[in-house]
């Protein structure tokens, strides 16, 4: 039974609290939080007073997800938020194992992102300081997007990566997962699937989810 992290980046802006309370309702585990800096990658979201008013209204932990460069810079405003997990781009940070060791020590979970071509190996020297791996099975940066195949096999060497150097690492995939694609990756060795459009688009999201929350290897 996966860990399912709605994507709040595919909520209706216009009634965010609604849509929170929806999830405070429903099988969801985290919720995640997709921040983009328009240099990262090619779009904006939203930024911390956004977040503050989504954490107000949230049950449950949040997820975020930094898609920006030098992160690090904002360490502390993620935890000020009471965030359960932050999740870095690898190709973000220059120093990666300093990055890491600084959201530990603000109390946080450690995640490190990969863009669908970063190969999982370039993680090898790392693996164990990580609280979660995520995969990006699409290009970061909007929801709705194309599910890239590959990523199951990419998944499965993570999933080797982690087991067979006695890592505890979670496994989190985000982007394009359904159900469909959600079945796949848990077979795969996925523990956290992300879900924006596949929630919210839904006629009933809370069904969605515990679709999602049902699959099982
Ligand atoms: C994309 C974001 C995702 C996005 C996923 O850059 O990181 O979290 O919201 O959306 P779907 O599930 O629609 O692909
Ligand atoms: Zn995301």
């Amino acid at each position: 039974m996966p860990l399912v992290s709605p994507s709040l980046l595919s909520a209706d802006f216009g009634h965010l609290e609604r849509d929170i309370k929806m999830l405070n309702d429903s099988q969801a585990d985290w919720y995640h939080l997709d921040v983009m800096d328009g240099v990262f990658v090619p779009n904006i979201s939203f930024g911390f007073p956004v977040m503050e008013a989504m954490a107000k209204a949230a049950t449950k932990p949040l997820d975020v997800h930094l898609m920006i460069e030098r992160p690090e810079k904002f360490t502390a405003q993620v935890a000020a938020l009471g965030a359960k997990v932050m999740n870095v781009h690898y190709e973000a940070c220059t120093h990666l194992h300093r990055v890491v060791t600084g959201i530990k020590e603000a109390g946080m979970m450690a995640g490190v992102t990969l863009n669908p071509h970063t190969p999982v190996e370039l993680l090898t020297d790392i693996i164990g300081e990580l609280d979660l791996v995520m995969l990006m099975s699409v290009n970061p940066g909007f929801g709705g997007q194309k599910f890239i195949h590959h990523i199951l096999e990419k998944t499965k060497r993570l999933r080797r990566l982690i087991d067979e150097s006695g890592a505890t690492a979670l496994i989190e995939i985000d982007g394009g997962v359904n159900q469909t694609t959600g079945q796949w990756l848990v077979e795969a060795g996925a523990d956290v699937l992300v879900a924006g459009s596949a929630v919210f688009k839904a006629a009933d999201p809370q069904a969605e989810i515990a679709a999602l929350k049902a699959l099982s290897r």
